[in-house]
Parts: structure tokens; sequence; C-alpha cells
């Protein structure tokens, strides 16, 4: 398989002021390396909160996997993120259907919940079924009524800003139906979908017991096919953790890390000695490798979607990369929680070419 070169862009000025021009992900990867048992918290870009929470109860003692999922229950309920939880973007139907999956390292436990409706925090009711029963995913109505048992109330996840981004995808879809847009110059182009519409959060962590836990949750590909179920329910796709190796979990085109188990080869990778960026970089290029199909490929031959990975190994190193970049994630190392950046396969201009 061709390897590719990676890119880490570290100008300042792309949406990360935070972050000092002489600390990129390997500066700070060296700093917070350790011989293990130091809390340790990444998330994907839009996890800043996520992950402040999750270290602050990690540093109050809780396991890793009750960290992980406060954290993303912020995101969650925060109907400004159209990716996940309340206010995330609908199905074709205009329903908002959620996937949530995650994974307890010392126990080597998971629990994932599909196609969920009407419950804004998918991440704790996968991880009831984790603890709860014997099986690791329920979908659609199975789902919604385990959730229910346990007391989680229904409510309409569709907020106006999400009702309405819908209902102009809805109006633009088809010239030849009945549906008609007051005007279509304010639809998103190609790059913003792929680089908002697949959203999605995954948090990942290390606690002060040297244990590993993540969780990934999401809203899913924006006006999806009802019952469209992506990556981020399903264990070694959109995470994997195993508590003697690492972690990995995934944003970005749920198709592609369904074909390829990404998240799963990439903590195989890591297993193997590689580094935690170079194991997301190896995700990345067997997607790449594997993007055969006309319908992911734009006219250049390169992949038409995005998909990003963040990874860490039980001393403590991390990283991420993606497919399309520059994109940012974030690093809580106890001390400081910063916005970092993750290498790239491809500029962003590639993807439209
Ligand atoms: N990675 C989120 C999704 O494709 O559903």
């Amino acid at each position: 398989m061709k390897r590719r070169k990676f890119i880490r862009n570290t100008a300042i000025g792309l949406g990360v002021a935070a972050i000092p021009k002489s600390v990129g992900a390997a500066a700070m990867n060296n700093l917070i390396r350790h011989a293990g048992g130091s809390p340790l918290v990444i998330s994907s870009g839009n996890g800043f909160e996520a992950a402040a929470k999750a270290m602050e109860m990690i540093q109050n003692g809780s396991d890793a996997i009750d960290a992980v999922i406060a954290g993303v229950n912020i995101v969650e309920d925060d109907p400004n993120d159209t990716t996940v939880g309340f206010g995330g973007l609908p199905n074709e139907d205009g329903i908002v259907e959620l996937d949530s999956c995650c994974m307890h390292g010392p126990t080597h436990n998971a629990g994932a919940v599909a196609s969920i409706r009407n419950i804004k925090n998918p991440s704790k009711v996968a991880k009831l079924v984790m603890e709860r029963t014997d099986h690791v995913l329920l979908v659609g109505e199975g789902a919604l009524r385990f959730a229910k048992a346990h007391g989680f109330k229904e409510e309409n996840l569709l907020t106006d800003k999400a009702r309405e981004i819908w209902l102009k995808w809805k109006e633009t879809l088809n010239d030849k139906d009945n549906w008609f847009a007051p005007g279509q110059n304010e639809f998103p182009t190609m790059q913003e979908k792929a680089k908002g519409m697949t959203g999605t959060i995954t948090c990942i962590a290390i606690d002060k017991n040297n244990n590993i836990s993540g969780v990934t949750t999401t809203s899913g590909l924006a006006f999806k096919i009802p019952g469209r179920v992506g990556d981020s329910p399903i264990i070694g796709a959109g995470l994997y953790v195993d508590n003697e190796v690492g972690a990995c979990g995934s944003t970005g085109r749920g198709e592609e890390n369904l074909k390829n188990l990404s998240c799963f080869l990439a903590v195989e990778e890591m297993r193997k000695g590689a580094d935690p960026e170079k194991a997301c970089e190896e995700a990345v290029n067997r997607i790449v490798h594997h993007a055969k199909v006309p319908t992911i490929l734009n006219k250049k031959g390169l992949p038409n979607f995005n998909v990003s990975f963040y990874a860490l190994n039980k001393n403590g190193a991390f990283g991420a990369a993606s497919l399309y970049g520059p994109i940012t994630y974030v690093a809580h190392n106890g001390e400081t929680n910063q916005k970092l950046q993750g290498k790239y396969l491809y500029e962003w201009s590639k993807m439209s070419d």
C-alpha cells in the first residue's frame, strides 16, 4: 500500500488562536509523554469544554468512562452544535436520529445505541446498554424503549436552526418536485458540508488508574435515509479501546470507517509499535487506498469526503490525522487544555476539485 506524505500546518490564524506557534501536537506530545498514571483527555475539535469537564472529573477521581461521557454530554445538550445530540441535523424526513457508543478499557466492555430518536444523550444510553444488559448494541425503537425504561424523557430534538437547514436542503434537493426554495445561494458548499455536516464528537481519556476509556456520539450524516447507521455506534469503526495499548476515536464520513474498521486498525497499529499520530495516518491511508467507488471520488480521483482520527497510547502519547485539513483537535494533560493541529493528507481546497 502506497505511503502518503502527511502535512502539518503550523501557521496560526486558522481558528486555533489559543495555540502558540511553537506548540504543535508533536511538541505538546513531548511535553506530556509520561510513564503512565497521569491523566490525559483527547477530543475532536468541538470538544474543548468536553475535555475540560472530563479532566476535572478524572482529577477528582472519576473513572475515565464516566468522565468522557459527562464531557460529551455538554455537546449533546448544545443546540448550536448541529452534528451531535439536541439540535443535530435530521434525516431526510426531518427527524433527528442519534448514534453513540462507549468502550471501557479495564473491563473491555462496550455499549451502543443506533438510530435512537427523541433522547438527547445517546451516550448515556450507550453506557447503560454496557452496564445493564448482556448486549452491546440496541437500535431504533428497542433503544428508545430501553432508554425510557431507565427513566429517560422523550423530547423533540429538532431545533428551529436544524429545521431551517433541513427545509433548505429539502427545497433545493430536486427541481422537479413541489418544494420551492426562496433562494439557493445560502446552501452550504460541498466543503462546508464535509466540514460541518458529518461533525460528531469523540473523546478518549486515561484516568488516574492509568485506565483508558472512550465515547463517540453523533447525529450522523445530515439528511440521511431514515435508519442509516454510521460508524459512531460501531465498536472498531468510530471508536476502539484496548486498555493495554491505547484508544482511537473518529469523526467524518462513517461509511468509510465501517468498510475499514479504522479505529480498530489504528489501535492495532499502536500495538505493533506505531505512535498514535502515525497510527491515525495509517487509518487515513487505508481509507484512501480503498476508496474506489466513483460516487465517493472527485473529478481528480481524490476522496470527496473527510475523515479524522484521534488517538492516544498507554504511555500518554497522542496525535490526530485527517484526510483533509487543517483540522484542530483538543488535548488536556491535566495542566493545560489546548487546541492543536492534526496532520492531514490534502488541503481542504483539493476536496472539491
Ligand atoms: N461519523 C459520523 C457518521 O458518519 O455518522
